[in-house]
């Protein structure tokens, strides 16, 4: 028996056990005088569900393999970490791996712990990732020689600073075939916006390479989170700037629940969200989120992207679709502050008939779907011609088939005698008629399913009914008096 064999576990909850242990592996590892393993700065730390722990694997020491049940069958995770200010492992890692572990496809997890580098200045740090890329090559490289653990096989999960250290772990690897899959988490920005692809995460560093960009917000000139699409499939949920929840009010919450240590929480806040995403994936089979192809946050704000018609959209996250595209696809999508973070995806579309020449008017409307609290509000500036108007709507949970819409018209008071209240016209029927707003029909489409309804008027007033039959002739109307 080793020393250290009897219990590997070292936990972030018993520090000093840990370093202890930590003392005595070097020790041993010292007496050994293996020359290859002292090179290593990274530490490869096989998650053990057992105690919570991990088991650390020494390249060029095949027994350590065995010793910490290494199953060259099955594929292999990587979480490596990003910059560290206090220079431990922060809690999202355990998090992940046990999310991982809880998937019912079994892997082994590896935590890439490159703290002794990564506890630096920034620049330092940044340096560094290419040392630690470069010792991650290898280490899959030995696993490929020793035990024919193929590297098509390996997953890097890099958050931050560790998406570009997978990066550089993708290309450095020798040999003609690539890693399966990288997972850059909000990669870093400072240091790497701009770059070749050579010098940051890139679409070739990898089989498959996906990002999740949620903090990209520019403070004076720069962004923790890199802006520009480093992926074959790049995500950006709520515009990728900045994440619900994570807005600095909630730093009183933050330090209500965590004490000081809440503070920079929320500074982590929108950055980590990524990993949260990450992890919501692995955890809620049933509540996958599923983002669409667009330009950009503006045209995805106004509804108009939620096609996945020729695989235009996919789903965020482990469970993602795996497509080597040529070019980089930015994907966009809502979500909720909280876990689980997936919200259904609504588009809108109203077609407005403006009966009055010329001059444009002023009323706005709001919808409300009955039952929830989505509002539309204040949609509309000014009416001019003949338009459609189409808008986004997110709802936490699905509407199902059949929903009902209220639909309001928002007179100015000013305007009160010169508009009358909507009616619902009949064409049919004869009456006076006098120019205005007509409203047919609003249609919907769900991005979640693909459905199309169509939501009519009916008799009572400002209600919508949507179902996936045509609307009648009949139209609801907002009369205008002079
Ligand atoms: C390794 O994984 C394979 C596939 O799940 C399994 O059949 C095998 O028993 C595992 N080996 C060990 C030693 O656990
Ligand atoms: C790849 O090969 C080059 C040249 O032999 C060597 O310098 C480098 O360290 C190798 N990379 C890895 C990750 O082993
Ligand atoms: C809008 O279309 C209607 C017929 O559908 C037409 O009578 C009306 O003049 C058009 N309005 C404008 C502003 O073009």
């Amino acid at each position: 028996m080793t020393p250290w064999s009897s219990g590997n576990t070292c936990t972030v909850i018993l520090p000093s056990l840990c370093i202890y242990k930590e003392a005595l592996r070097s020790r041993s590892e010292h007496t050994r005088g293996k020359k290859d393993q002292q090179n290593f700065k990274t530490r490869f730390r096989l998650y053990t569900d057992r105690a919570g722990g991990s088991c650390q694997i020494f390249v060029n020491q095949l027994e350590t393999l065995d010793k910490c049940h290494f199953n060259a069958s099955l594929p292999l995770v990587m979480i490596v970490h990003g910059w560290s200010v206090d220079g431990i492992l922060e809690s999202w890692i355990w998090k992940m791996a046990a999310a991982l572990k809880s998937h019912h496809d079994p892997m082994n997890v590896i935590i890439a712990d490159w703290l002794a580098l990564a506890h630096q200045h920034y620049p330092i740090a940044v340096r560094n990732t290419r040392t630690t890329g470069h010792e991650i090559a290898q280490f899959l490289q030995w696993l490929e020689e020793s035990v024919q653990f193929s590297r098509s096989n390996a997953h890097l999960i890099g958050y931050s600073l560790g998406a570009h250290v997978s990066g550089f772990a993708g290309s450095f690897i020798n040999g003609t075939k690539k890693i399966g899959r990288i997972t850059g988490l909000d990669p870093a920005g400072p240091l790497f916006e701009g770059m070749s692809p050579t010098d940051r995460l890139s679409p070739d560093d990898a089989n498959f390479v996906d990002a999740i960009h949620t903090f990209t917000k520019q403070h004076m000139g720069l962004s923790v989170g890199i802006k520009q699409p480093v992926a074959h499939f790049d995500f950006y949920p709520n515009g990728g700037t900045f994440q619900p929840g994570c807005h600095i009010l909630h730093v009183y919450n933050h330090i209500a629940q965590l004490g000081i240590a809440g503070i920079t929480q929320t500074v982590k806040c929108a950055h980590e969200r990524s990993v949260h995403l990450f992890i919501d994936s692995l955890l809620h089979k049933d509540k996958q989120s599923t983002a669409y192809w667009c330009n950009d946050i503006n045209t995805f704000n106004k509804g108009l992207c939620l096609s996945c018609k020729k695989n235009r959209c996919n789903t965020l996250g482990y469970n993602i679709r795996e497509e080597s595209l040529p070019k980089s696809r930015r994907l966009f999508l809502k979500t909720r502050a909280h876990m689980p973070f997936k919200v259904y995806h609504y588009q809108f579309k109203i077609h407005i008939i403006n009966e009055i020449q010329g001059k444009p008017i002023d009323p706005a409307f709001t919808m409300s779907l009955t039952g929830t609290k989505a509002d539309a509000k204040n949609l509309v500036e000014s009416i001019t011609g003949n338009k459609t108007y189409s808008f986004l709507i997110t709802l936490d949970n699905d509407i199902g088939d059949i929903i009902m819409i209220k639909f309001k018209w928002e007179l100015p008071p000013l305007w009160g005698n010169i508009w009358d209240t909507f009616q619902t016209i009949i064409p049919w029927t004869k009456g006076t008629h006098r120019p205005g707003l007509i409203v047919k029909e609003i249609r919907v489409k769900a991005g979640e399913t693909q459905q199309k309804i169509m939501c009519c008027t009916t008799e009572s007033f400002d209600y919508f009914w949507c179902s996936s039959f045509p609307c009648l002739f009949i139209a609801l109307k907002l009369d205008h008096r002079v």
